[in-house]
This record gives structure tokens, C-alpha cells and sequence, in this order.
């Protein structure tokens, strides 16, 4: 099977954790356009969606899904996305398109976060993918500094701009040994908007595709 038939297996097989009647959590990235390829045939039996992209929202109205502003919603069963890496803890790394800060706040929402991935995606350590952090454009250099004292070597994504209008700063080089702690000390940077480590909340269960098919895996204690 490709990455893509993978890709659109998970994406498949998380219709069924899609709770009928309410609004659907709809990451970013090219495994969720599968997801929402796949809503769109059922999407009578939901109330909508809130989106973590403009891309995705764009989406989602092309197929004639309800997108909904998140502060209009009371309630978030489930939210779906996909991760750039995860480990055995469901911790993951995400922001490869640049989407990190509306997907952590969704994700912040949601009663239960599905994660669809094709296998490439499951690593024992994080950090071979750059880690992405959203900097407040007049914070880039001190971000920068900041992330070379933690060991990393930040590269800022030419040319990019997050829907929210800030900068994206790529680390390189990390060896996330402790998840939980080095998002929270990359929470504390001044000007860091958002680190794309998903660890305090990571997600709840992992679909990951695999040449046999989907296997479903909840989280390992850590
Ligand atoms: C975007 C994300 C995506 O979930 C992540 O990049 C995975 O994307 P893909 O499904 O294309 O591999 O975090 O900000």
C-alpha cells in the first residue's frame, strides 16, 4: 500500500469514532483532507465542524460541511488530526503545516483526540522532525536564542505565515526525552506563541495504518 492508500485508510476507519448529532474537531495536514473527504459522506449525521486551518475550513465548506467559530461551541466530543511524529505515550510532535496553535486549541477543547497516521509516523524518541514553534514576529531573534540554549538550531520557515499572522521558527536537533517538561519550558519563552509538542494533552487514541490495516492504540503510561 502507498503512504496516500494508508493515509486514507485511518482516515476511513475514524469515521466510526465520530459522534453523531454534534460538531467534529478537524485537524490540518494531508491525512485530516482524507478525513474530510470521508466526512463529507456522512456528514448529515453531524452538526458541523470547528476547523483548525483555514485550509481545512475551506475544505469542509467545499464539501458542504457546516464550519462553526469555536467560541460558539459548548461542547467537543471528538477532534481529529493527524501528528508529523508520535511515540508510545501519544505524544506527538505537529505543526508541520504550520496549523499548531488552532490545532492545540482544539485539541485543548475536545473531550477525546484521535490521532490517523500512517505508520511512518510512530517513533520511539521524538525530535528527528523538527519541532515547529509560532513566534510573534518581533520576538523571532529571542525565540531563536532561547531554543539554541536548550541544544536545538532554529531555522525560521522562509516565506510562511500562520492564519494567526505570526512566524514559524523549525528546531532542529532536539532529543525530546521528556515531552511534558520541555513543552512547558518552551511555554515559558517570551513572544513563543505555540511549541508543537502535544504532550500535556496528547491524544487519546492512535489510528495507524499499516500494511495489514488500521491498528488502534491507546496510550502507554508514561
Ligand atoms: C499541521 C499538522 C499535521 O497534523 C501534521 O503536519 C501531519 O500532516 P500530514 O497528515 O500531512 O502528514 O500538525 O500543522
Amino acid at each position: 500500500m502507498t503512504q496516500d492508500e494508508l493515509k486514507q485508510l485511518v482516515a476511513r476507519e475514524a469515521l466510526k469514532h465520530v459522534v453523531e448529532d454534534a460538531v467534529v474537531g478537524v485537524g490540518s495536514g494531508s491525512t485530516v483532507n482524507f478525513f474530510i473527504d470521508a466526512l463529507a459522506g456522512i456528514k448529515g449525521r453531524i452538526e458541523g465542524t470547528v476547523a483548525a486551518s483555514e485550509t481545512s475550513a475551506a475544505r469542509l465548506k467545499k464539501h458542504g460541511i457546516r464550519v462553526f467559530d469555536l467560541n460558539s461551541v459548548d461542547e467537543l466530543p471528538v477532534y481529529v488530526d493527524g501528528a508529523d511524529e508520535v511515540n508510545e505515550h501519544l505524544y506527538m510532535v505537529k505543526g508541520g503545516g504550520g496549523a499548531l496553535t488552532r490545532e492545540k486549541i482544539i485539541a485543548a477543547v475536545a473531550k477525546r483526540f484521535v490521532c490517523i497516521c500512517d505508520a511512518s509516523k510512530l517513533v520511539g524518541v521524538l525530535g528527528k522532525f523538527p519541532l515547529p514553534v509560532e513566534v510573534i514576529p518581533m520576538a523571532r531573534g529571542h525565540v531563536g536564542r532561547e531554543l539554541r540554549k536548550l541544544g536545538g538550531h532554529p531555522e525560521l520557515r522562509e516565506g510562511f505565515k500562520t492564519d494567526n499572522g505570526n512566524l514559524v521558527i523549525d528546531c532542529h536537533g532536539l532529543v525530546i526525552t521528556d515531552p511534558p517538561r520541555l513543552e512547558a519550558d518552551l511555554n515559558n519563552i517570551a513572544g513563543a506563541v505555540t511549541n508543537g509538542l502535544f504532550a500535556r494533552r496528547p491524544a487519546d487514541l492512535l489510528l495507524l495504518g499499516e500494511a495489514g490495516g488500521v491498528r488502534a492504540l491507546s496510550a502507554r503510561k508514561a
